[in-house]
């Protein structure tokens, strides 16, 4: 038995739809509780398969892990932690998990964390991981597919990163938490999701200054001024730029709430060159509007506050039936265009040239069978499908249940024709269910 998602395409998408929290600030902060010997309670925690498995990597480390999936709500005690070893099998899975490296390092001074592998999406190395942890005074290697670390102490120094990794950033500065002195992080990533890091790290008594822009200094703390925690997620403005970009490509007209209009300001300008238009209604919403055939655009990816590489895909799927050529250049990964396939067999007239996608815009799309290579690939078919004329079916859709919250509901609500059906293999008919009951 396995579930696709059928959509009917050629509607516009209108109403209202309500943003979750962000996935990969969630997931961060899961992480960082490890560090206290204390109950961190978390708000806005958006339900998805990524933050159950990260609740039971927690668990097998010894934190007491209470997710409260209606309220949106986890409460992590990480007290009696017991076990510094994240397992393969919790790594492999989300890749978010290696984050529990440098918690676990900072407290306890040794961990042995599976190692991530390179992705469908490409390699993503973990070499400024290490680079940091060295710095700070750990000893790493990598055995039988771990990097194993042990420090006798750390104390804080001064790090650049050669890029402004994501990891790399949150790993660094969660364990340089409780070094010894401060630690000064350059050329730092300035993503929404590392200031909410440094937020909650903050709440909880660390002295972290500096996130969201490239210098990050650490000043190190003791382990008993760290306290209990309370602490609200960030709006996921990954899932909101996936909305944007559904609602501009099917000429619709909708307002997105619970978002911070700032942290979408790259996605935004884009929406305006192409024609749609965009009003910010108050601090947490906004409204997209567009009523003529998008305008082409060139977009490049870059690490915030540029254009996220993680919209690229959406995005793609808006630009299939704009007017004119749009180039489309994916500067972070090495092969995130894996939908560019799925899509021709839609219509779409899309080539890649080495770390460029070159879409002309065709007059229409057609619904067709597809398959969802990962999770953004899996949400620019969705966009497809979207404006596409008659039926499309999406398969491997766990992809897309791993970042988009009940996005059957949420599409659903705008007005688009779409339901979630079990397969059956022995009989391929379809029976529609209702995802809350299904998804875990
Ligand atoms: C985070 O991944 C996000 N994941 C990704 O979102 C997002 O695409 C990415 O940041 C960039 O914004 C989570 O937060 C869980 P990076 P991360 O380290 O931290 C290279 C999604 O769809 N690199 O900034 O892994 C790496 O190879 C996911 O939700 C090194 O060379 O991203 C990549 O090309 C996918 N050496 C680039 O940097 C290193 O040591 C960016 O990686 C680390 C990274």
């Amino acid at each position: 038995m396995y579930q696709k998602i059928i959509l009917e395409g050629g509607r516009r998408l209108k109403g209202e739809v309500t943003i979750s929290g962000a996935k990969n600030a969630a997931l961060k902060l899961m992480a960082a509780a490890l560090l206290l010997e204390d109950t961190s309670e978390i708000y806005n925690i958006p339900e998805l398969t990524d933050v159950v498995t990260m609740a039971s990597l927690l668990q097998t480390l010894g934190a007491e892990v209470d997710y409260d999936i209606k309220e949106k709500k986890i409460i992590i005690n990480a007290t009696n932690i017991n076990n510094v070893e994240a397992h393969y099998d919790f790594v492999s899975k989300m890749r978010a998990s290696f984050v529990v490296l440098g918690a676990l390092v900072g407290r306890f001074h040794e961990a042995k964390v599976a190692l991530p592998g390179g992705c469908s999406i490409g390699e993503r190395r973990i070499d400024l991981h290490i680079k940091g942890l060295e710095a700070l005074g750990a000893q790493v290697k990598i055995e039988g597919g771990y990097v194993i670390a042990k420090a006798k102490k750390l104390v804080g120094t001064k790090i650049y990163l050669d890029r402004p990794s994501v990891g790399a950033t949150e790993n660094i500065m969660l364990a340089a938490i409780l070094a010894e002195g401060s630690t000064i992080l350059n050329n730092a990533a300035q993503e929404p999701e590392i200031i909410d890091l440094a937020n909650f790290l903050n709440a909880m008594g660390a002295d972290v200054n500096g996130a969201g822009t490239s210098e990050i200094i650490i000043n190190g703390v003791k382990q008993k001024d760290l306290k209990a925690v309370t602490y609200t997620t960030i709006p996921d403005r990954i899932e909101a730029g996936t909305y944007i970009a559904a609602i501009a490509a099917t000429k619709g007209k909708a307002i997105i709430k619970n978002i911070f209009p700032n942290h979408l300001s790259a996605v935004t300008s884009k929406v305006i060159e192409m024609g749609g238009k965009v009003t910010i209604l108050d601090p947490f919403s906004m409204e997209i509007s567009c009523n003529t055939r998008l305008n082409a655009t060139n977009i490049v990816t870059q690490p915030y506050p540029g254009f996220p590489t993680d919209l690229q895909s959406p995005f793609i799927s808006a630009l299939l039936m704009a007017e004119g050529i749009s180039i489309i250049t994916e500067s972070i990964y090495e092969n995130r265009f894996r939908q560019i396939g799925e899509l021709r067999r839609m219509g779409a007239d899309v080539q890649q040239e080495s770390h460029k996608a070159i879409i002309k815009g065709v007059k229409q799309l057609t619904g067709a069978q597809v398959i969802a290579s990962d999770l953004r690939a899996g949400a620019s078919l969705v966009v497809a499908a979207l404006c596409a004329d008659g039926t499309t079916e999406i398969s491997d859709i766990h992809h897309i249940d791993r970042g988009y919250e009940k996005i059957v509901d949420k599409l659903s609500g705008l007005g688009a024709y779409i339901k979630r059906v079990d397969i059956d293999e022995t009989n391929l008919d379809g029976k529609i269910i209702n995802i809350e009951e299904n998804s875990y």
